[in-house]
């Protein structure tokens, strides 16, 4: 079977991320560029190293990952859109029809465009969607989800928590809950530190369906946090702090009727999988491309359209 052969763009955190998990990849995928604009003293054994972006006119990629923050993303990524299967670390843009309408081009030209999503890869958050899916809880009532961080004076994606915490908790929400649209109801946002331009913490009442969601996003908390819990009739799913962090608690409860201390199963993880398990669903994809359909393309490409267009709503 021919490799996918990949570029990246960016080896900052994230590339250097995203190239560790292609080589726990390697009868899928390998990397045969890396673009990025500061000196990298590590050579890696054949793959080519350069710092402008006009070299990759030479190459003939099936997959570039654009790991650069959006500023710089937003404007390389249209020179790309269509000519090959693109990944490019969230938000790709703030700019919903621009993205629009580079989304439409990859589905005509049967790309995929899909921006760095990996919490629902995330190995307690997997647990989480398959208990919901059996039904673990019945009819659910509510959902609190919380990421934050302490960024407020270092984060160099200059974005706002809106867009760079909040949206990937909309991602995973949507995601969870089998819903691109989602109402909110009231969101109240505050600059504290971070820029004149752009939020650094926030709290959104949301109503998927009938759920009721608490979200809380900003750069404000001093320390990394994540957070998930979502009640129903049955019970409640619990998801304290990423497997990336190393130390994940996921706690499910059974309701005891009519009233009392549920019955508590406790679960933890502690390898970051996500990055690898997210590469390899999209290396899956792009192997059997030939296998699906226009709409299948369209799902996969429209989801972060569907994730910027509710994080705006935030705003
Ligand atoms: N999925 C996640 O969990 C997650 C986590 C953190 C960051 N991110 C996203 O990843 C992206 C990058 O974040 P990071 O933490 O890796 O930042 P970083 O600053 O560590 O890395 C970015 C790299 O891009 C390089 N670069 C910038 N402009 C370039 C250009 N024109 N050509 C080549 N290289 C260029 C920089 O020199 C730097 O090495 C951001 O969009 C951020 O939102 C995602």
């Amino acid at each position: 079977m021919k490799k996918i052969l990949i570029g990246i763009i960016g080896f900052g955190n994230i590339g250097k991320k995203r190239l560790e998990a292609i080589n726990k990849l390697k009868k899928l995928a390998e990397v045969k560029i890396i673009c990025e604009k500061n000196k990298i003293k590590k050579q890696f054994k054949n793959i080519k190293i350069f710092n402008d972006i006009k070299e990759l006119d030479d190459y003939d990629l099936d997959l570039l990952i654009i790991c650069t923050p959006t500023d710089v993303s937003k404007k390389i990524y249209n020179k790309f859109v269509g000519k090959c299967h693109l990944l490019i670390e969230k938000p790709i843009t703030l700019n919903s029809k621009q993205l629009l309408k580079n989304i439409k081009i990859s589905n005509n030209k049967k790309k995929i465009i899909k921006a760095g999503y990996n919490l629902k890869y995330d190995q307690g958050l997997k647990y989480l969607k398959k208990n919901l899916e059996s039904n673990f809880i019945g009819k659910i009532y509510y959902c609190k989800i919380s990421y934050a961080n302490g960024t407020a004076r270092s984060n160099s994606n200059n974005v706002g928590s809106i867009f760079d915490m909040a949206s990937h908790s909309i991602n995973l929400l949507m995601w969870l809950f089998n819903s691109k649209k989602l109402n909110v109801i009231n969101s109240c946002n505050q600059k504290n530190e971070f820029s004149k331009n752009h939020v650094d913490n926030g709290f959104a009442i949301l109503k998927i369906r009938k759920i009721l969601i608490n979200l809380h996003h900003g750069f404000c908390n001093w320390k990394n946090k994540f957070n998930i819990e979502i009640y129903g009739k049955k019970g409640s799913l619990k998801v304290h702090s990423l497997a990336k962090w190393g130390d994940q608690t996921i706690i499910t409860e059974k309701r005891v009727f009519p009233s009392g201390n549920p019955r508590v199963k406790i679960k933890k993880f502690s390898n970051d999988l996500s990055f690898k398990n997210e590469l390899h669903s999209l290396l899956e994809t792009i192997r059997d491309m030939n296998k699906l359909k226009y709409q299948d393309i369209k799902n996969i490409n429209y989801e972060s359209y569907y994730t910027l267009k509710n994080s705006i709503l935030l705003k």
